[in-house]
């Protein structure tokens, strides 16, 4: 059996960490088997380039070099985490992937040239569900800055107008990707976008098997 890969998308301050630790929980009261896990990261090679691209100081404003960065760091992770893990049988949860790259890379670089990074990055692998988490990025900046931890990384210190450029491709690739993207108002409060994100899953991949009131 193969599993189901449903990615998180949006903007800082969506909310995405929060709804993916929910709906593991959820899935693994049901008794399912599943992984989470988060991009840039989720393996030792991986979380050595989120290092390298979100604190360093020298860190590239080149469109191509940090999608590149993104696709190795990808790679890895899709060959050594989220592949095995489906091939388990596995639900994989995993906040960001090659969308963020399109939203946040895809104003710096041709869109050919995107596309072939991406390509490589993720071995062809496509999620079965992306959720986009919108907001307006004033409203998400203010959020992530709520719970500043230290060091604003790369993107966070961008200006307002890279943001809403973000967010606009967000709702581009949402529009153009219909029957994978679900796109969630996320200026709603956390509980009600839980129960949205509760729903869709379960029609789409658990119809027939009931959970009772929960
Ligand atoms: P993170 O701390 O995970 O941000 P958030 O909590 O908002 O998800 O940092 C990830 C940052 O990297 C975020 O600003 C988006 C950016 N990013 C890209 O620019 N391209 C990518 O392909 C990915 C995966 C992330």
């Amino acid at each position: 059996m193969r599993g189901v890969f449903i990615t998180f998308e949006g903007g800082e301050g969506a909310g995405k960490s929060t709804q993916v630790r929910r709906l593991a929980l959820l899935l693994e009261s049901y008794g399912l088997s599943v992984t989470v896990t988060r991009e840039p990261g989720g393996t030792p090679l991986a979380e050595a380039i989120r290092g390298l691209i979100l604190t360093h100081e020298a860190a590239s404003e080149d469109g191509l070099t940090q999608a590149l960065l993104f696709a190795a760091a990808r790679r890895d992770h899709v060959l050594r985490v989220i592949r095995p893990a489906l091939a388990a049988g596995h639900i994989v949860l995993c906040d960001r992937f090659a969308d963020s790259t399109r939203a946040y890379q895809g104003s710096k670089m041709p869109e050919a040239e995107l596309e072939q990074v991406i390509a490589l990055g993720t071995d062809g692998l496509k999620p079965d569900l992306t959720f986009l988490l919108d907001l307006p990025p004033e409203v998400g900046l203010e959020r992530a800055r709520s719970r500043f931890t230290g060091v604003e990384d790369t993107f966070e210190r961008s200006n307002l107008g890279f943001h809403r450029e973000v967010r606009r491709r967000f709702l581009a690739l949402a529009e153009a990707e219909p029957a994978r993207f679900v796109h969630i108002d996320a200026s709603r409060d956390e509980a009600h976008v839980a129960e949205t994100i509760r729903s869709v899953v379960r029609a789409k991949f658990m119809a027939g098997q009931g959970d009772g009131e929960r």
